[in-house]
């Protein structure tokens, strides 16, 4: 979708316009013929303006607007960024519906009080509810549509357009390759596109691949990722923008390319849903595209461990004892525990080799995280309040939504191994996605560190709150959470 901003109505297929709920107001609409009038007058009595409602409206006569849409936003004290994002995405589905190749989108100025235009939102919500997964698919729909946004007059909206597209392509990159078929991406194929987005970009990029992982002491890489064909990889992408001596900021993602269970197999019901275990792996991806292409003046370091976890003869066994990146062993008790092994070698490594300011970690570590939340809020754990409050800070400006659980050293104990340093699971079912991160705070000595659990976010499932901007498939969680994080730290 391409995206132009003007300040005056002109010539238009569709014109899109919101309204609020009790009102009998369109700030924005050009004057129209009284028939006209009167169309837009009876749908604004039938709509009323309710949250979602769309109206369309013919024009009479050859006019330079075809036809009117009319959103309902609701009531004007309850208009947040997020009903802004989600009616702009209905808007822009119902002008893909309507076969329109251009549509318009009059924005009120009551939306233009800065720095919150309202206009960043309006591109989220419209780019990011256009996206749909046909790669597979041999009937192909889609047009190339033209979003004409019309705004008063105003100081830095084309920056925020600008930078709006950039964190939405982000989003959208970040799904399309969350839901590429687990034969269709292998370790080897994120790496290639991690390749790819950093020759396009001036980031370094560096893959450790086998041997040199064993010989490097990515035990828990190297353990989960033996039993499959499909070899292990360590991504490592470099965006050095920031001074020289800045310390960077780690972020790292879980990407199981696909999570059978290995030998502790899984049941076979939904277990096609494993494809969508890279999601904390590609959300580390798109976040990286991004400010790259944003050219963030800040150093960002994206850290992948990725593997497929298969059951064969080669595959690590429940019983083994590993050592991880960091020296600490670790005994094996249900190889279905595998995302806390390759992410644990993963966050040493990010601590270790690049002392970084703070290490955000995503994953889809813990099927408990959904029992305990839901599908609609990530599990937050950290050792650090600043750094919480600072993800806090920006989960409320972009709608992602977390919640954070407790991690104090009755957790910690939880995982303690009478053969090893931890085992990789807790004590039956109690708190799985603490002493899931438990483990995870064993891999870091003194960093402050965040953990994202994004197993009930990561994909929409059957719990999931329909979004407009969140199509069938990955959601590209946390692309949007971090770019905000990292613009305000
Ligand atoms: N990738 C899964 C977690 C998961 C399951 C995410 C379902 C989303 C939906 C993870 O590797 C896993 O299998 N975790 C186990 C841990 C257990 C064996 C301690 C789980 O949650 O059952
Ligand atoms: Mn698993
Ligand atoms: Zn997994």
């Amino acid at each position: 979708m391409k995206i132009r901003i003007e300040h005056s109505t002109k010539k238009t297929e569709l014109l899109c316009a919101f309204t609020l709920e009790n009102s009998n107001k369109i700030t924005g609409l050009p004057k129209f013929d009284a028939n006209t009038a009167l169309s837009i007058n009876q749908s604004l009595k039938d709509t009323n303006g309710k949250l979602g409602k769309l109206s369309v409206i013919h024009t009479s006569g050859k006019k330079p607007i075809k036809r009117i849409l009319l959103a309902g936003i609701g009531k004007k004290e309850e208009i947040t960024k997020d009903t802004i994002r989600a009616v702009s995405g209905k808007i822009a589905q119902k002008a893909r519906e309507l076969k329109m190749k251009e549509f318009s989108i009059i924005v009120p100025p009551s939306f233009v009080s800065e720095p919150d235009s309202g206009v960043a939102q309006i591109i989220e919500g419209a780019k990011m509810s256009l996206y749909r997964f046909d790669k597979f698919k041999s009937e192909k729909s889609d047009v190339v549509i033209t979003l004409t946004i019309i705004v008063s007059k105003s100081s830095n909206i084309l920056e925020s357009a600008k930078k709006a597209e950039v964190i939405a392509d982000g989003a959208i990159f970040t799904k399309s390759v969350a839901n590429l078929p687990p034969n269709e991406c292998t370790p080897t194929t994120l790496a290639n596109f991690a390749k790819s987005i950093s020759k396009n970009n001036k980031m370094k990029c560096k893959i450790i691949s086998q041997p040199e992982l064993r010989k490097q002491g990515f035990g828990g890489i190297s353990a989960v990722g033996k039993g499959s064909k499909n070899e292990p990889k360590l991504i490592v992408m470099e965006h050095s923008r920031g001074r020289k001596n800045e310390k960077p900021i780690v972020l790292v993602g879980k990407a199981v390319t696909f999570d059978t269970g290995g030998i502790s197999l899984k049941p076979g019901a939904a277990m096609d849903e494993m494809k969508f275990d890279k999601c904390g792996g590609c959300t580390v991806l798109g976040i990286m595209k991004s400010v790259s292409e944003l050219k963030l003046p800040i150093n960002v370091i994206g850290i992948i461990p990725s593997v497929e976890n298969m059951p064969s003869g080669e595959s690590y066994r429940p019983g083994d004892i590993i050592k991880l990146y960091n020296g600490k062993t670790a005994e094996i008790l249900n190889t279905d525990a595998e995302g806390r092994l390759i992410l644990a070698d993963a966050l040493a490594y990010g601590e270790k080799k690049y002392s970084p300011k703070a290490i955000i970690d995503f994953a889809t570590l813990t099927g408990a995280c959904i029992v305990a939340l839901g599908t609609n809020v990530a599990a937050i754990t950290s050792n650090d309040e600043k750094l919480t409050r600072k993800i806090n800070e920006a989960s409320k400006r972009t709608t992602e939504e977390v919640w954070e659980l407790p991690l104090n050293q009755d957790y910690m104990d939880m995982i303690k191994s009478d053969v090893a340093d931890m085992k990789n699971v807790g004590i039956g079912r109690a708190a799985g996605t603490i002493t899931a991160a438990a483990f995870l705070k064993n891999a870091i000595e003194t960093t402050p560190w965040i953990h994202v659990d994004i197993a009930g976010v990561a994909w929409t499932q059957a719990s999931t709150k329909e979004k407009s901007y969140n199509p069938k498939g990955a959601t590209g969680f946390g692309v949007r959470l971090i770019l905000d994080y990292l613009q305000n730290m």
